[in-house]
């Protein structure tokens, strides 16, 4: 009996990266997936999101796993594209239990330097799209009546502060606003809400050049190498990043029932960073 069997779980961003991990680390554990990501490339980041292939291999590896699986090409902005995919969802997988509000975007540029455009996608992607997700699919747990787990995707950098990513913590820390604030209103309902806030993680976000310019300003061409070198310093246990996986371990603990007295938490993945 997996951990989360029978479960179906609404995610955001599973083209690829932390998504796909959790999307495939839940469906080892039982669950049904539905799997959502826009596969646009937006015109103010300096690296390039996911591709429908990649959103196609995510829907084949959960079907490898022996689950079903709806997989949709729908940004987090179009709240429409979300409402539809969340209605599907329930007509063709029977319902929603968990949702992972995943889908997120990073840029790095002194506050003053930054855009318009940048603040404003930073922000109608990583916070406003978290709150489409819930509105698009909340309504079909408290519906339902049988509870849930909603598990929010924020960072670390909401302990820690860090220079140069002003519209990323803002964004950030509104998700946590919106996590506690949540988390009262749906407790009635049972259904849990939490966040996790990653440190470093192995992902394209992690490695794009523009992160591995912000780590080393130094270097003319910093490697993955010079990061992991630099990012080492930052942690307590001397790891620099961590596996998706080891994200998708702690959604699934709160997705799970060994987490049913469990809400609005901050859950830290960091390897201590923010005490370093
Ligand atoms: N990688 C890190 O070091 C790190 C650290 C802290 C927090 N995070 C957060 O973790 C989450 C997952 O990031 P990742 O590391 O897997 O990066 P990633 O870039 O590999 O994956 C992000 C996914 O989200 C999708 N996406 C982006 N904008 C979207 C939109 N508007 N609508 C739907 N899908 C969209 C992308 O196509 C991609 O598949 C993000 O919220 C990110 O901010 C990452």
């Amino acid at each position: 009996m997996g951990r989360v069997e029978g479960k179906v779980a609404f995610i955001t961003g599973a083209a690829r990266g932390q998504g796909r991990s959790h999307a495939l680390r839940l469906a080892e554990e039982g669950a049904d997936i539905v799997a959502v990501d826009a596969c646009e490339d937006i015109a103010t980041l300096e690296y390039p999101m996911a591709t429908e292939a990649d959103l196609r291999e995510t829907e084949k590896l959960v079907r490898e796993r022996g689950r079903r699986v709806l997989a949709r090409k729908v940004d987090v902005r179009d709240q429409a594209g979300l409402n539809q995919v969340a209605a599907d969802a329930v007509e063709q997988l029977g319902g929603m239990d968990i949702v992972s509000a995943n889908a997120g975007i990073c840029g790095c540029r002194p506050t003053f330097d930054l855009s318009d455009d940048e603040w404003q996608d930073m922000v109608d992607v990583n916070m406003t799209g978290v709150w489409r997700t819930v509105k698009a699919t909340v309504p079909h747990l408290i519906e339902a009546g049988r509870g849930g787990s909603v598990v929010l995707t924020s960072s670390i950098v909401t302990f820690v502060g860090a220079a140069n990513v002003a519209h990323y913590n803002a964004s950030k820390s509104g998700v946590v606003g919106l996590m506690k604030t949540l988390s009262a209103e749906l407790g009635k309902h049972r259904i849990r809400v939490n966040a996790v806030h990653p440190g470093n993680v192995a992902t394209d976000m992690l490695f794009s050049e523009s992160t591995l310019r912000v780590f080393c300003p130094d270097l003319e061409n910093p490697t993955v190498e010079d990061l992991r070198e630099r990012a080492r310093g930052g942690d307590v246990l001397g790891q620099g990043w961590v596996e998706a996986e080891d994200i998708s371990n702690a959604v699934l603990y709160l997705a799970s029932d060994e987490a049913r007295f469990v809400t609005g938490i901050s859950l830290p993945v960091d390897c201590g960073r923010r005490i370093g």
